[in-house]
C-alpha cells in the first residue's frame, strides 16, 4: 500500500514551510559569490589550537564522562563557570542551578515556545525580528504581533497602544521576544531607560520577556548596557545566550537563565526533546572558560569585527549613492540598510546575485511583511578585500536599480 503521507502528517507539520529566505540563501554557496547574508562568525578567528588543547585535556581527565549521556540541566562545572561569568560581566544575579545548558540559543527559544504557547496564543516581538525566533514560535501555531522599534529600541508607546488594543479583544500576550543589544538584524541597542520601561510594562500587563542576547559581548565602543535580566527581581525575564558568536556555532551550546518554575518546565521539555545537550562539547567549553581563554578570545574577535565594521562603513560611505541610510552598530555583526522607497530589495536580489553579491532582504525580518526597501549586511564573515569588492558590486546594483526605477523628485526629504 502506498503511504498516504498527507493523512499521516500532523496539522502542525503540514503548516511548516522551509523559510523562503534560507532557500534564497542556498545560492550564496556559488563559487565567487560574496555573501553578506549569513550571520556567521569569521572562521579564521576560531581558536583551533586552544580548542585542540581543551580536547586533549578532556581526554586526559574526563573522557569517559564526556562520551556518556549527561544530565538534562547540563554539565555542572560548565554551569558553575557560566554563572560566575554572567554575574561578573553581565550583573545577572544567578547561581549554577539557575542555568540550563541548551543545544544553542535556538533550542532555548524552541523550549520556551513548547512551554508557553498553545495554538492561537499571542506573542509580541519587536521588528525587525530574528527570523529563527519567529520560526520557532510559529511552529507552535502562535499569533505574532509586531511592535516597531525606534532609536532607543522598542517603541514603548506603540507597545502600550497595541496592548490596549489587544486587551479590548480579550487577548493577553504570553511574552515579548527581544534582542536588546546589537540586534539581529538591525545592529541597534535598546537604551537602559527603555529596558526598565519594558520590564515595567511587562509587569503591568503580566507577560514574560524573552531576552535573546547572543551579541552583547561583541562590543566595540561605548559602555556596556546591562541585560534586562539584570533588572529582573520577579522572575519575569527568560534570558538566553550562546557560545555560537563568541566561540564556535559548531559546538551547538547555548544557555538559559530563568526562575526555578520556568526552568523546571524547560528542563522537562528538553528531556522530551533531546535528553541532554552534547556532553563532549560541554566538557570542551568548560575547559576553555576555566583555562581563562574565553575573555582573551572575545577581546581578539571584538578587535577583528570592529575593524571589519569600520571597513564596511567606510566603503558604504565611499560607494553607496545618496538616499541610502544605514545603522552604525556599536557591536555585533550586522548593519541594516534602508534604501530609497521605490527600491524593492526582494526584486533587486536576483540582480545582486547576478553580480555575485548577496544580502538578506529586509522583509524577511518582518513576520507580517513590510520594509521592502531594506536589507541586512553581515560584516564579520567576509575577508577585508571582499568587503570592499562586495560593497562596490552592491552599490552598482543599487545605482542601476535607482536609474531604472527612480524619479529624483520622489526622494524623501530626509532620505540620507
Ligand atoms: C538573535 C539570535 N538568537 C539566536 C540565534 C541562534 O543561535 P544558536 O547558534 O546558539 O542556536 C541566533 C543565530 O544567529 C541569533 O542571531
Amino acid at each position: 500500500m502506498v503511504v498516504n503521507i498527507d493523512r499521516l502528517f500532523s496539522k502542525r507539520a503540514t503548516r511548516f514551510r522551509s523559510s523562503e529566505i534560507r532557500e534564497l540563501l542556498k545560492v550564496t554557496q556559488i563559487p565567487g559569490m560574496i555573501s553578506f547574508a549569513g550571520g556567521l562568525p569569521n572562521p579564521l578567528a576560531f581558536p583551533v589550537d586552544i580548542i585542540h588543547e581543551c580536547i586533549e585535556k578532556t581526554f586526559q581527565k574526563d573522557i569517559k564522562q564526556a562520551l556518556q549521556y549527561g544530565t538534562t540541566e547540563g554539565l555542572t562545572s560548565l554551569r558553575g563557570v557560566l554563572a560566575e561569568r554572567m554575574k561578573k560581566k553581565h550583573h545577572i544575579n544567578c547561581e549554577l542551578h539557575d542555568i540550563l545548558i541548551t543545544s544553542g540559543a535556538q533550542q532555548a527559544l524552541s523550549l520556551a515556545a513548547i512551554c508557553l504557547l498553545d495554538p492561537g496564543d499571542t506573542y509580541l516581538t519587536s521588528v525587525p525580528a530574528y527570523l529563527g525566533a519567529v520560526q520557532a514560535f510559529t511552529a507552535f501555531e502562535a499569533n505574532c504581533e509586531s511592535i516597531p522599534t525606534n532609536d532607543e529600541g522598542i517603541d514603548t508607546d506603540s507597545l502600550r497602544r497595541n496592548l490596549e488594543r489587544l486587551g479590548r479583544t480579550g487577548v493577553l500576550p504570553k511574552f515579548i521576544y527581544t534582542v536588546p543589544t546589537f540586534q539581529n538584524p538591525s545592529g541597534e541597542t535598546m537604551s537602559m531607560s527603555h529596558r526598565r520601561e519594558l520590564l515595567d510594562i511587562a509587569s503591568e500587563y503580566d507577560f514574560l520577556i524573552i531576552e535573546d542576547d547572543p551579541y552583547s559581548e561583541l562590543i566595540f565602543e561605548g559602555d556596556p548596557i546591562p541585560p534586562i535580566k539584570s533588572l529582573d527581581t520577579k522572575g519575569r525575564v527568560i534570558y538566553t545566550s550562546t557560545f555560537s558568536k563568541i566561540l564556535a556555532p559548531g559546538f551547538r551550546l547555548g544557555w538559559v537563565i530563568a526562575s526555578k518554575q520556568i526552568l523546571d518546565k524547560l528542563i522537562q521539555a528538553k528531556q522530551a526533546t533531546d535528553l541532554c545537550t552534547n556532553s563532549f562539547s560541554q566538557y570542551i567549553a568548560y575547559e576553555y572558560i576555566n583555562g581563562g581563554y574565553l575573555d582573551k578570545h572575545v577581546e581578539r574577535i571584538k578587535k577583528l569585527y570592529k575593524r571589519k565594521r569600520d571597513l564596511m562603513l567606510k566603503y558604504l560611505k565611499q560607494y553607496f549613492p545618496s538616499g541610502v541610510r544605514w545603522t552604525v552598530p556599536k557591536g555585533g555583526m550586522f548593519i541594516w540598510i534602508t534604501l530609497p522607497k521605490n527600491i524593492d530589495t526582494r526584486l533587486m536580489f536576483q540582480k545582486a546575485l547576478a553580480k555575485k553579491v548577496a544580502y538578506v532582504i529586509g522583509e524577511a525580518f518582518f513576520p507580517k511583511g513590510g520594509s521592502y526597501n531594506s536589507m541586512r549586511l553581515n560584516f564579520s564573515y567576509s575577508e577585508d578585500e571582499l568587503i570592499k569588492e562586495g560593497i562596490k558590486r552592491l552599490s552598482e546594483v543599487i545605482k542601476d536599480e535607482l536609474a531604472t526605477s527612480y524619479q529624483l523628485d520622489t526622494f524623501p526629504p530626509d532620505g540620507v
